[in-house]
């Protein structure tokens, strides 16, 4: 069987986010963020884990990076965590911080691999939040504050950057599910976070353009849920619309057509919030890629229960689930092609796609994650097939390069290519991780692969 090949200069990377590795919640400077606070409050996450310590990258990062060396990565993206930075959210810079990213970023160029920096992964200041975070306008000129120093320092070093990671995942499941930091349950703040989030994203997109080289390329990350109706009937296929909406269109259509699905105006009503003059264009901000989280779909009917939405999810019996999420390989092809004729974005990356797999180390010493190994070959194979029919894919990031804190799940969920042993931070790389390398080197996949 022929090798499949992906195109000459696809980039091969691992993704991990700051609060998830880097441990050291108190060190050095930093202050709080919402995580620190959220994960210190009892009953928020199993176990009542919290990631103080984690695995500690924010001393093992020369170990760390030995790894991806060692895996052949050519990129790595990762997070700044803001209160490492700003340890009240504005004014004060935390030089100790700075000093953190660029040490990593000198060493991950010392090894040939390419820093992706994302600017905000889920740890905003708790100072900030205690002003109304998000949800509060001050906080479109605070972000775009932290871009323009993270940009002086190390914007003659780091050649992508990308604002948020997952802004569907950091209004809704932040502030409207309270699954996640700070723990709202409000539509109403969530509506409002959703756009501060959003028009924040645009300013910061000025703000690096005027700081950055004219080389720099700068995106956003949307993670994206391709939506089925659960059957063929109209009001399955109007709730598989509505969902649609609020997870995907809320964010796509603005970002990429500078408006607000009209849909989703008449289903919020008069909970979306006022939209001042100007914010739809700052919004629309023309970006250099876009980055895309694929994890799993959403089969939805009609259900009246429902508040708002009115439809509820359906896990289809035959098809294959993880611990987390239901496995389904198509709906990166689906997505990514649906993502190219709607909003035809100049350049895509996948920025996150990965499985958590109970897999543990055998009396051998090695990790046989076959499943992680399968998934991926799986989920490659569908981003060649979008490659093939001219999606501008120019890159894969795995979530993630080891395990670490999953959010409210603590440590029970591994993701990483990775294994760590939490109790002494010995790193093994798993046999999926080894798998990887292969396709890294030979630049795709085949039987032996
Ligand atoms: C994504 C998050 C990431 C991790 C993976 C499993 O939604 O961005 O931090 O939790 O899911």
């Amino acid at each position: 069987m022929a090798l499949l090949k992906f195109p000459q200069g696809f980039v091969w990377g691992a993704v991990t986010s700051a609060y998830q590795i880097e441990g050291a919640w108190n060190e050095d400077g930093k202050g709080p963020s919402i995580w620190d606070g959220f994960v210190h409050q009892p009953g928020k996450i199993e176990r009542g884990e919290t990631a103080d310590v984690s695995v500690d990258h924010y001393h093992c990062f020369p170990e760390d990076i030995a790894l991806m060396q060692e895996l052949g990565l050519q990129a790595y993206c990762f997070s700044v965590s803001w209160p490492r930075i700003l340890p009240e959210g504005t004014g004060k810079v935390n030089q100790a911080g700075l000093d953190f990213y660029d040490r990593l970023v000198d060493a991950l160029l010392k090894e040939n691999i390419s820093p992706y920096v994302m600017l905000y992964h889920w740890d905003l200041p708790q100072a900030l939040q205690d002003k109304g975070g998000w949800s509060e306008r001050f906080i479109v000129d605070a972000y775009s504050e932290y871009a323009r120093i993270l940009a002086r320092r190390l914007g003659d070093r780091i050649p992508t950057w990308v604002t948020h990671n997952e802004p569907m995942v950091i209004s809704l499941a932040g502030n409207f599910l309270g699954e996640q930091a700070p723990g709202l349950q409000d539509p109403f703040i969530a509506l409002r976070v959703a756009h501060n989030l959003l028009v924040a994203h645009g300013q910061a997109v000025r703000a690096l353009r005027a700081e950055l080289p004219k080389t720099a390329k700068i995106g956003i990350i949307l993670n994206i849920t391709p939506t089925y109706p659960a059957t063929d009937t109209e009001e399955d296929r109007q709730a598989a619309r509505r969902y649609d909406g609020i997870a995907n269109r809320l964010f796509l259509d603005p970002l990429f057509r500078g408006e607000y699905p009209a849909d989703m105006l008449e289903l919020f009503g008069p909970i979306f919030p006022e939209i001042p003059p100007g914010d739809l264009r700052t919004i629309a901000a023309p970006l250099d890629f876009v980055g895309l989280n694929y994890y799993m779909r959403a089969v939805m009917r009609n259900d009246p229960d429902t508040p708002l939405l009115q439809a509820a999810q359906v896990y289809p019996p035959e098809s294959e689930y993880s611990q987390m999420w239901e496995i389904y390989p198509p709906g990166m092809y689906e997505m990514l092609t649906r993502i190219q004729a709607d909003y035809h974005p100049k350049e895509v990356y996948i920025t996150e796609n990965g499985v958590c797999v109970t897999d543990g180390v055998d009396f051998d010493g090695r990790v046989r994650d076959e499943r992680r190994i399968r998934y991926l070959r799986d989920h490659l194979t569908q981003v060649l097939r979008a490659i093939q029919v001219g999606v501008p894919l120019k890159g894969y990031f795995h979530w993630t390069l080891m395990d670490n804190f999953e959010w409210s799940f603590g440590y029970r969920m591994r993701f990483g290519l990775v294994y760590v042993d939490y109790a002494t931070q010995k790193r093994t790389i798993k046999e999926s991780g080894r798998w990887y390398a292969n396709v890294i080197r030979n630049n795709g996949f085949g039987p032996e692969a």
